[in-house]
């Protein structure tokens, strides 16, 4: 049976942690979803993992409806989430069209959106349109040249009440969850404490109600660079590698393909070709 967003919010209720992570196609998706991961996030992320952008600004709603569509497609399970990409939210006409292009293109059962206070009204009414949203607070990846890099945010009094009012914004604006992304972990506790949707942290320590990374620190199939708030449970770029290496050097050598890999045919009829 597929999971519901009452079940999310129920499991902070119950001091249940949640667990989500990222998929941008079919067969990771897939088997995202069958190790029973509740909620699969299309981030737009995508920008950096998958289409080799440095940022997440240059990614498109045809981008993310594209990838949704294929994460969809492995999932039986989990909710999926699709991301709103950057500038396509910001108006509310716009929101409304972008938010009902996941849902009825891509198939998705959620959206998620970057801001709070600036963006409640916008979340309130694609809410009441009756689509699910997550919000997304601290570092919002978008505004990231505004923010002055990918820093830790909420450090001074005013920004950490500002982080308070935003998820207390979203809050009342009916979102079902929201993301704290670099966030102290005092300040996240905090939130999660004063708030009755769950927190879904990256970088926001343990006290959130849950937490979510980008697949590919997960696995590491980035072998240069893992960043402070990931952990490689794996290590498939030297997998990877290695395997391709195999390969490689398989077919020069002539191991591969082997009797196995092939297939044969009647001999009589072979005879007939190569006298033909
Ligand atoms: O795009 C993404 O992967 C995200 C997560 C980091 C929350 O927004």
């Amino acid at each position: 049976m597929r999971v519901s967003i009452n079940t999310i919010k129920e499991m902070k209720a119950k001091k249940e942690k949640i667990v989500m992570l990222t998929a941008y196609d079919y067969s990771t998706a897939k088997l995202v979803d069958e190790a029973g991961v509740p909620l699969i996030l299309v981030g737009d992320s995508l920008g950096m993992v998958i289409l080799g952008y440095d940022s997440t600004i240059p990614v498109t709603m045809d981008d993310m409806i594209h990838h949704t569509k294929a994460v969809v497609r492995g999932i039986k399970q989990a909710i999926v989430v699709g991301d709103m990409p950057f500038m396509t939210y910001h108006s509310e006409p716009e929101a409304l069209k972008n938010a009902a292009r996941f849902m009825q293109e891509g198939g998705s059962q959620a959206i998620k959106l970057e801001g709070g206070v600036t963006v409640a009204n916008v979340v309130k009414r694609i809410v009441d349109c009756g689509i699910p949203v997550m919000g997304h607070i601290g570092l919002t990846p978008q505004s990231v040249y505004q923010l002055g890099g990918h820093r830790v945010q909420g450090k001074t009094p005013a920004a950490a009440l500002k982080l308070l009012k935003d998820a207390q914004a979203l809050e009342q604006a009916g979102a079902f969850a929201v993301v704290l992304e670099l966030v102290p972990s005092p300040l996240s506790k905090l939130i999660s404490e004063k708030i009755s949707i769950p927190t879904i942290g990256i970088g926001a320590g343990p006290d959130c109600d849950g937490q979510v990374q980008v697949i590919a620190d997960l696995l590491g199939l980035f072998s240069d660079f893992v960043p402070k708030h990931a952990k490689q449970y794996a290590k498939l770029a030297g997998s990877i590698k290695s395997a391709v290496g195999d390969y490689i050097t398989e077919v020069k050598s002539g191991k591969f393909p082997a009797a196995e890999n092939s297939s044969t045919m009647d001999e009589s009829l072979l005879a007939e070709l190569v006298n033909a």
